[in-house]
Order: C-alpha cells, then sequence, then structure tokens
C-alpha cells in the first residue's frame, strides 16, 4: 500500500519532498531525480529553492515525465522550457545533465527509444516526482495506458487538452500529441512520491490509491510499486476512505524512517 501523507497546504508538503531530496544529493552528488511538470510540484521546487543554496548540485542528474509532440521549441509552455525556467535556472542545475523527452517531429519515431536507453544509462531514476490529472494520468499516460509502456507518443484526451488550455491562448494551441514515460518506465524509478492538492483531484487520488488497480485510471499502478509516497493536502485527501488510518500510521511513523 502506498504510503499517504496529508498534509495541511501544499508548502507543507513542499517542504517535506524537498527535504528528502536535499539528502539524496547529500547523500550522492550525482543523484537521478525523475521530474514533473505542472502546478503540483511547484512548491517542490519552491523549497528546493532554500535548501539548496550551497548544497553543490553540479553533478545531479534529472529525467522529465514528458513533452508536447510538435511543440515551438521557444514556446514558453514546452516542457523543455518549463523545466528550465521553473527547475534547472533557479535550482543552479547542470541544463546538460537534465532531460526531457525530445518532442521534435523530425526524430520523433525513435525519442521514446532514445529516452529509455538515456535512463537506463544513467542508472534509473532515484526519486520520480509525480502529479496526477483529473482524470487519473501520471505523466502524459492517459487512460488505457499498459502498465508495462515505455515511452511513447501518446494522443492526449479532450479533458486534458482541456486542463492545460490554461497555458496556452487557446484550447486550439495545445498540442494533440506528446510523447511521455511509460507507466512501465515510471514504475522503475526506485521512489515514486505523488502529489496532489485541492478537491478537483481528490477523485483522482481516491482512485489511484485506494480504487481497483486498472488500466483505466493510470495513476492506479503505484499500487503495484513497492515504495510509494503519496503527498496530499486535505482537500485532495477528501475521498480517502483509510484518511484516518494514513494520518495515525504518520503520526506514529519511526521517525528513522523518513519519507
Ligand atoms: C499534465 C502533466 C502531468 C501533470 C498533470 C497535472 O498533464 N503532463 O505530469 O501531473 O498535468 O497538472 P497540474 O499539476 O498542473 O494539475
Amino acid at each position: 500500500m502506498a504510503e499517504v501523507v496529508i498534509v495541511p497546504d501544499a508548502a507543507s508538503a513542499g517542504a517535506l519532498v524537498a527535504d528528502e531530496i536535499v539528502s539524496l544529493i547529500t547523500a550522492d552528488p550525482e543523484v537521478v531525480l525523475g521530474l514533473a511538470t505542472g502546478s503540483t510540484p511547484l512548491p517542490v521546487y519552491q523549497a528546493l529553492r532554500e535548501r539548496l543554496a550551497g548544497v553543490d548540485v553540479s553533478r545531479v542528474r534529472g529525467f522529465a515525465l514528458d513533452e508536447y509532440v510538435g511543440i515551438d521549441p521557444g514556446h514558453p509552455e514546452s516542457y523543455r522550457n518549463v523545466i528550465r525556467r521553473e527547475v534547472v535556472e533557479p535550482l543552479g542545475l547542470d541544463p546538460e545533465r537534465i532531460h526531457v523527452p525530445n518532442g521534435a517531429l523530425a526524430t520523433i519515431e525513435h525519442a521514446g527509444a532514445d529516452y529509455e536507453r538515456a535512463i537506463a544509462a544513467a542508472g534509473g531514476v532515484e526519486l520520480q516526482i509525480l502529479g496526477i490529472g483529473t482524470d487519473g494520468h501520471i505523466g502524459f499516460n492517459e487512460p488505457g495506458s499498459s502498465f508495462a509502456s515505455a515511452t511513447r507518443v501518446k494522443t492526449l484526451t479532450e479533458q486534458t487538452r482541456h486542463d492545460n488550455a490554461r497555458f496556452f491562448d487557446s484550447i486550439d494551441q495545445v498540442p494533440m500529441h506528446c510523447i511521455t514515460q511509460g507507466l512501465g518506465t515510471i514504475l522503475r524509478a526506485r521512489h515514486l512520491v505523488l502529489l496532489a492538492f485541492g478537491e478537483g483531484k481528490a477523485e483522482a487520488v481516491a482512485g489511484a490509491v485506494e480504487g481497483p488497480v486498472t488500466a483505466s485510471l493510470p495513476g492506479s499502478a503505484i499500487q503495484l510499486h513497492p515504495r510509494v509516497s503519496v503527498v496530499v493536502d486535505e482537500a485532495a485527501a477528501s475521498r480517502l476512505r483509510f484518511a484516518d488510518y494514513y494520518r495515525y500510521t504518520w503520526e506514529n511513523k519511526p521517525a528513522w524512517q523518513g519519507l
């Protein structure tokens, strides 16, 4: 079962996850982090800013989950640019060591296999940050995605394009296709940390943590992983049946176990 940590707000979640990441970097300055875009991980990156001042991050490596296919590389909402703006620059990471799937049309046929090889060559991801879509997608693995899937091109659902339209001038500008790490890829990371905030995510969180394991709710793949931390605020936790047990477990967790 995933460990569920219910926190008062997004800032507390960011602090908790950032502390864990700082310990990983301190233990291994070349640690491989799994980065995510979307608004959900921003409090983690914000908390890392304060904590990483004075820490040598020059050798930290990272792999982002996904990218839009065919998006103008100069577009501010391409995930390559989002990762550069929200993570690489503020944290002072080496851009050469931080990878994002390549959504360029010219090389798209082998971009997925290339990305899988790069992750494997780096020794795999130590800690993967995840958000969750309102339809339960993780990365851009929409409902129906195989639990064994690798990095590949997918078609975005209308729901996801609608959800992400806020980052574009209009929904027509939201790309139709994406390239995303597969659920199989994500499940190979050694620790999954799924964050969610707000009422709008409550149903997806409940499905992912407590619902049946089903490709119809890709986030439920986390139930197959031996080490998962789900960090949510009260609103995102509001549909969890066993919320009291999760609180009780967290309050009584031995300090040495960490997140
Ligand atoms: C996008 C991203 C996902 C993210 C989801 C939720 O679809 N590809 O990785 O989890 O949005 O976004 P937000 O965190 O902004 O709610």
